[in-house]
Parts: structure tokens; C-alpha cells; sequence
């Protein structure tokens, strides 16, 4: 692919004073460029990147009205031979056409989507954050720009690529557990639904449940599948639970569940990690049985965002509670976090093809 590129001059570009001394927040930091491809007249084209601005789209824009979009998450890091690697951005890139499947949405070849991160990411190499936790999120994303009121999948769409220096997504970090909510009240996809894509509408639909759980002091609901019986996994991270004989149990991937990459790279890693994993139809209350008899002795959520997030009370709507493992990070969660994140900033060797340096092109 023939990137063009159109880049801030040095002078103007805030990279060079990125020093930060603060923890930093999740998302909210922008680098000095961005990546943009259109999709007009059946292929995509004018790939380029550009100084970090705003977009001018139609107001009547598909997206604007049915929420014709997508995006992935994935994060890169610096190791210590000072060169930057995005992590398992295959997998991104794959579940990024899967999303488009489901949202009829063009694909993009693999390669092309992760081209045109590495090629941004070289050119905004000096915003990556140097702080502990801290790593450079990547968010790619797909939108439909197609001027119309019909409902129908538009003809016109923009492929883009935003990065952002980013600390902890709970803004804790992996110092204390979280609450969720469990509550019978919400659902996040209905089975034949969007549930398995990474499409914008899951999380605009997220999002009254996520503040309804707020009240309750939790950070997220725990989703549960359209009968109410089985858990299915919280607004922005897959769940997991350990039993006492130190076994990770992850819900069975269906299609109202992402398919997360941490959950896949964790079940993946389990044997050099030395635990169990499985995957199984969770009933949450078998789930709660197994909190208060001391079955169930740790739990959390699984994401690139949330990394691993131990959970430590789940909260009902009646203001009861049940908490696990003291409400402290378990043995097992705290072996999973620091293998998990040594493998990502190159600590402890990467299995073959999960990390892909980001070469110099300019
Ligand atoms: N489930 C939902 C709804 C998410 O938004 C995320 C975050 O990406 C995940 C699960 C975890 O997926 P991954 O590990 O691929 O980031
Ligand atoms: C991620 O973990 O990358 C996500 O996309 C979750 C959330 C920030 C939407």
C-alpha cells in the first residue's frame, strides 16, 4: 500500500513535550496524527496520514442515524531494546473483518489494517508513554459516510486509526479489585444479534446499564444471556472465575460474546503459566452458590482495556453483596497479570507471531 503522508512540522507537533508526571488517564490523549483510507466505488483508497483534526462527514451520514460502525482495541509497547511492538494486532485485525461481516461492512486484507498501524505508530513513535502500566492504545475503527436516509448498508465508509498514550482503564489499576453489578434488569446482545462484533451500537447500548451499575458503586454490570441463567460477560471485558483447584473457567464464547484476545492469549498460555483453563456455560446461580461456599475463590474480567481486572464484590440491586477472596487480587489472577503483561513488554519470551515490531519507514 502507498501510504501518502501530509505530517505536522516538527516544530508544531507536541510529541517532544510529552513527558508525563501524572498517572495517565485511559483514552483521553491523542497523538499528533492519524490514519484515514476511504471506501468509495467498490475499494478502498487514498490511504494517507494526516495531522490529528476533525473529520467532516454529511449529516446524513449513515452513521449518524443507524450506527453503521465498528472499531478494534489493541495496545503496543516498548521493550527494552526501545523499539515498539503492537501485540496479537493479527487478531485485531481478523475480529475487525468479522465485525464488518456481521455490520455489512467491506473488508480491509489483514495486512492493510495492520500496515497502516504499524506506519502511524512510527510516526507518532515519540508519544509512547513511559510510565509504569501505561502503553499505547490503538483504535482502529470503520464508519458509513454514505449521504442517505434508506435503511441499507451505505456505499461509502472512511477506515481510520487514532492512538492514544494510555494508563489503566479502571483508573485503579491493578492495585485493587473492582465491583460489578449483577442484575437481571439489562442485556448486552440477543442471540442471531451484533453480540460477537465490535460494533459501536453494543457499547451505545451498554451504556444505561453502566450507569445504572454506578449507582450501585460497581464499574460494570455482569451480563447475562437472554434467559437470565447463564453469565455472559461485562460492558467492556470478558469475565473469568476460579475454582478452588485453581481452574480459570471463561464463558463459552457464543454469539452474544466477544471473542476476547486476552481471554484467547491467557487460555492459550496456560500451559507455560502452569494453571487450567476451560470454557463452559456459566449459570450465575451456580456462580453466586459458588462465591459464598467458598468454591469460587477469585474472579475477574479479561481485556486489552482492562488487561486483568480482579473482581472483588459483585453487588445486587437489593444493596446485598458477595464478595471473593477477602475483596484482595488472588494467587492465581496476580500469576496471569504479571506473566500476561511480561509477555506483552517483553519481559518473558512472546509465543511466535504475538508481537510485531514497528519498523522505521520515515
Ligand atoms: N468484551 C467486550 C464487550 C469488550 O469491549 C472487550 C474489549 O475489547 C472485551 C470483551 C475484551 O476483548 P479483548 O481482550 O479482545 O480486548
Ligand atoms: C478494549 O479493551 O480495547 C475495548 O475496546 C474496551 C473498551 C475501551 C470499549
Amino acid at each position: 500500500m502507498e501510504i501518502k503522508y501530509q505530517l505536522k512540522p516538527a516544530s508544531q507537533r507536541r510529541s517532544e513535550q510529552f513527558k508525563p508526571d501524572k498517572p495517565l488517564p485511559f483514552g483521553l490523549l491523542r497523538t499528533d496524527h492519524m490514519f484515514i483510507m476511504d471506501y468509495e466505488d467498490g475499494q478502498w483508497t487514498n490511504p494517507r496520514i494526516v495531522p490529528y483534526d476533525n473529520v467532516a462527514i454529511s449529516p446524513g451520514a449513515i452513521v449518524l442515524h443507524y450506527g453503521q460502525a465498528i472499531f478494534e482495541g489493541a495496545k503496543a509497547f516498548m521493550h527494552d531494546d526501545g523499539e515498539i511492538y503492537t501485540f496479537r494486532i493479527d487478531k485485531n485485525a481478523k475480529r475487525m473483518n468479522h465485525s464488518a461481516e456481521i455490520l455489512c461492512i467491506p473488508h480491509i486484507p489483514e495486512e492493510i489494517q495492520i500496515e497502516a498501524i504499524h506506519a502511524l505508530i512510527d510516526v507518532d513513535r515519540l508519544w509512547f508513554p513511559h510510565q509504569e502500566g501505561a502503553s499505547l492504545y490503538i483504535r482502529p475503527f470503520i464508519f458509513a459516510t454514505q449521504d442517505s436516509l434508506g435503511v441499507h448498508p451505505s456505499a461509502t465508509y472512511k477506515f481510520m486509526v487514532i492512538l492514544s498514550p494510555s494508563g489503566p482503564y479502571y483508573p485503579a489499576g491493578f492495585t485493587k479489585p473492582i465491583k460489578l453489578l449483577i442484575t437481571k434488569r439489562f442485556h448486552r446482545a440477543t442471540p442471531g444479534g451484533t453480540g460477537s462484533a465490535k460494533a459501536a451500537g453494543n457499547y451505545a447500548a451498554s451504556l444505561r446499564a453502566g450507569e445504572f451499575a454506578k449507582k450501585f458503586g460497581a464499574a460494570q454490570v455482569l451480563y447475562l444471556d437472554v434467559t437470565k441463567t447463564y453469565i455472559e460477560e461485562a460492558g467492556a471485558m470478558n469475565h473469568y472465575h476460579v475454582t478452588k483447584d485453581g481452574t480459570v473457567v471463561i464463558p463459552e464464547f457464543t454469539d452474544t460474546i466477544l471473542r476476547s484476545i486476552t481471554s484467547e492469549s491467557v487460555m492459550e498460555l496456560s500451559d507455560r503459566m502452569g494453571i487450567n483453563t476451560k470454557q463452559d456455560r456459566i449459570k450465575i446461580d451456580d456462580f453466586i452458590k459458588g462465591v459464598k461456599s467458598g468454591e469460587i475463590v477469585e474472579a475477574g474480567g479479561f481485556g486489552t482495556a482492562a488487561v486483568v481486572s480482579p473482581v472483588g464484590e459483585y453487588v445486587f440491586e437489593d444493596g446485598s453483596s458477595i464478595v471473593v477472596n477477602n475483596n484482595e487480587i488472588g494467587e492465581i489472577t496476580r500469576k496471569i497479570y504479571n506473566y500476561y503483561t511480561s509477555i506483552q513488554t517483553g519481559k518473558i519470551e512472546a509465543p511466535e507471531g504475538w508481537l510485531k515490531k514497528v519498523e522505521r519507514r520515515i
